[in-house]
């Protein structure tokens, strides 16, 4: 994966934890990298999986909670760093709609040995769209994080219903957000 994720991750740990945390988990974990990650290079999945495992073991979170909340601080780094103009988009709805062919559609032009999750949408009414996730991945709970962030950002509501998963044997995720909820 793209190492912008992973500078966000480390960033995320020392911020909240402090550095040794840090420390803890790569001498936990021992990724390839050691730990040294710059944004433009790729790493393994593996790294990511392994640091998000251990630091579950440590806080007693879940994975699918920390993983949901990694996105959530993800989508500011990504956001701030955005290599395309999406400043003039000024709504939710609108920004989640151009993810999958204007936002990341750019990153793999930019980055072509990145791999990028693949959406499919679905407007219900004016209050509710489906947005159905797929990737090799199954980062459906960071995916999730990312959407409350991008929420947070437009100064917006939603609710998210997970209600078909990969992880329980659909082809895609189903998720459907609702513009009018209580964000948790
Ligand atoms: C609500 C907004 C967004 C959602 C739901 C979303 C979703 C995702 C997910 C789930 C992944 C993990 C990879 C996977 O699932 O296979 C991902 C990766 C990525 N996204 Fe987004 N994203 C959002 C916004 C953005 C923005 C604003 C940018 C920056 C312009 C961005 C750039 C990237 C990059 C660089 C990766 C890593 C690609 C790689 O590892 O090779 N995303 N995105």
């Amino acid at each position: 994966m793209q190492g912008s994720i992973y500078t966000a991750f480390s960033d995320m740990v020392v911020e909240k934890m402090g550095m040794e945390q840090f420390n803890e988990l790569i001498e936990k974990t021992n990724p390839p990298s050691q730990g040294v990650y710059t944004s433009g290079e790729q790493y393994l999945d593996s790294e990511l999986v392994n640091m998000i495992q251990a630091l579950s073991v440590k806080t007693g979170i879940v994975t699918e909670a920390l993983v949901e909340k990694f996105g959530r601080y993800l989508f500011n780094k990504l956001y701030d760093a955005s290599p395309i103009h999406i400043s003039t988009i000024n709504n939710l709805k609108s920004f989640l709609l151009a993810i999958d062919n204007l936002i990341h559609s750019e990153v793999t032009r930019l980055h072509p040995k990145a791999y990028l999750p693949t959406f499919e949408y679905e407007t219900i009414d004016d209050n509710t769209l489906i947005m159905y996730y797929s990737s090799k991945r199954k980062l459906c709970h960071l995916c999730i994080g990312l959407i409350f962030g991008a929420a947070d950002q437009f100064n917006e509501k939603v609710l998210i219903d997970h209600s078909e998963c990969m992880h329980h044997g659909a082809s895609r995720c189903k998720l459907v957000i609702n513009f009018k909820g209580q964000n948790e």
